[in-house]
């Protein structure tokens, strides 16, 4: 997943910040699907690598994802934002999510405690 990250990071559109990110999502049947940050000169239209990720297992039938990798070129991990934990959440509550920057060590989380007492489908009535 970290090497699916990576390859997905090197295609990263960030003129702006200039800070390349990649992601990974492993599905249910083994599959791994990759995704980065684009960014827009209409700055809030960017969308997180994460979330890219996300949509591209969605997009090719997932719905269970298993967990997330997520590749930074900071030397600590860095932890997805609060935006993509919540897209994290809607497909799999107890989600792993793997941080990696570029020193060895990396950081292991589960999604819901990255964003305790979240809302989901079940607070919909
Ligand atoms: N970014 C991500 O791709 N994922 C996150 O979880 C946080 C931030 C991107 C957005 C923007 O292109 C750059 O990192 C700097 O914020």
């Amino acid at each position: 997943m970290r090497e699916a990250a990576l390859a997905a990071l090197a295609n990263a559109y960030c003129p702006y910040s200039k800070f390349p990110v990649g992601a990974a999502v492993l599905t249910e049947n083994g599959e791994i699907f990759g995704g980065c940050n684009v960014e827009n000169a209409s700055y809030g239209l960017t969308i997180c690598a994460e979330r890219n990720a996300i949509f591209h297992a969605i997009s090719n039938g997932h719905r269970n994802l298993i967990a997330i990798a997520v590749v930074t070129p900071s030397p600590q991990p860095m932890p997805p934002c609060g935006a993509c934990r919540q897209v994290i959440h809607e497909f799999n509550p107890e989600a792993d999510v793997l941080c990696f920057g570029q020193d060895t060590n990396a950081k292991h989380f589960k999604v819901s405690e990255l964003l305790m007492a979240a809302f989901s489908r079940h607070n919909i009535i």
